[in-house]
């Protein structure tokens, strides 16, 4: 499915974006693992796929270019950073809305600045940015995350009609993905939503990487500017 593509996923040293890459070089991708550090988990997985890395802060726009400016073409990429700060509103700081903003939103905004100019080039390029069901008014709830999630939605319309015929922009919108960060943050009250959903449990990160390079892939050659819900019918449960 990904033959001869260079897929480049940020956020791939776990979770999500890991599982995301093992499949893509099952589906026969060249993948380009990213996190933000050089950690021995990003190494491992890297010699794991015997797949390239790099490593910046995707909200340091400086860091970005330099990281990419190394690499070479790139005709995936999956915007997978994002991180959550679960405070009430009144809890949350000017930084923690700072730190939200510049990882989730800003994030998707310099790393797709950097690689968008080569595909434009080549006429040619997918983009998969990482929403939540979160960012949809019915499911919200922590204000920032929510917030940076909603942007993402539109972003991903916006930048589909700017850069269309050449470039396809969709999103996931995934809900309950069971990863270590998420497991370790769950709480008996969250547990209790993902037994009340319909299909009664979390999503595998294996789940959402194959509605990713799905969307990705030639086979989803007519879908642009969408932002698909991947959570198990949690926002239809009412
Ligand atoms: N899991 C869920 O339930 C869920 C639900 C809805 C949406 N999502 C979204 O899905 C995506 C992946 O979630 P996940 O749970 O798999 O995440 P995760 O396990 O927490 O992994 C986060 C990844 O992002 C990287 N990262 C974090 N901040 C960064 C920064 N400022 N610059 C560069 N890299 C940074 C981390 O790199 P290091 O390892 O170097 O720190 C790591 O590779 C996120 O956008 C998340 O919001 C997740």
């Amino acid at each position: 499915m990904l033959e001869n593509k260079t897929i480049l996923i940020t956020g791939s040293s776990r979770g999500i974006g890991a599982a995301t890459a093992r499949l893509a070089v099952a589906y026969g991708g060249n993948v380009i693992l990213h996190g933000k550090d050089d950690s021995a988990e990003l190494r491992s997985l890297a010699k794991e796929l015997d797949a390239e890395y790099v490593f910046f802060d995707v909200g340091n726009e400086a860091a970005v270019e330099k990281g990419i400016k190394k690499l070479g073409s790139i005709d995936i990429l999956v915007n997978n950073v994002g991180i959550s700060i679960s405070k009430p509103f009144l809890e949350l700081t000017n930084k923690d809305w700072d730190d939200t903003l510049s990882t989730n939103v800003m994030g998707v905004v310099n790393v797709s600045k950097t690689v968008i100019p080569g595909m434009l080039e080549r006429k040619s390029g997918t983009i998969i940015n990482t929403s939540s069901i979160k960012g949809y008014p019915h499911t919200a709830g922590r204000a920032a995350f929510a917030a940076s999630k909603a942007a993402l939605i539109t972003l991903t319309a916006s930048m589909a009609k700017e850069f269309a015929p050449n470039i396809r922009v969709n999103a996931i919108a995934p809900g309950f993905t069971e990863t270590a960060t998420t497991k370790d943050a769950w709480t008996e009250r969250i547990y209790k939503q993902i037994r009340s959903t319909p299909l009664g449990r979390a999503a595998k990160p294996e789940e959402i990487a194959e509605v990713i390079l799905f969307l990705a892939s030639d086979k989803a050659s007519f879908i642009t500017g969408e932002t698909l819900v991947v959570d198990g019918g949690y926002s239809i449960a009412g």
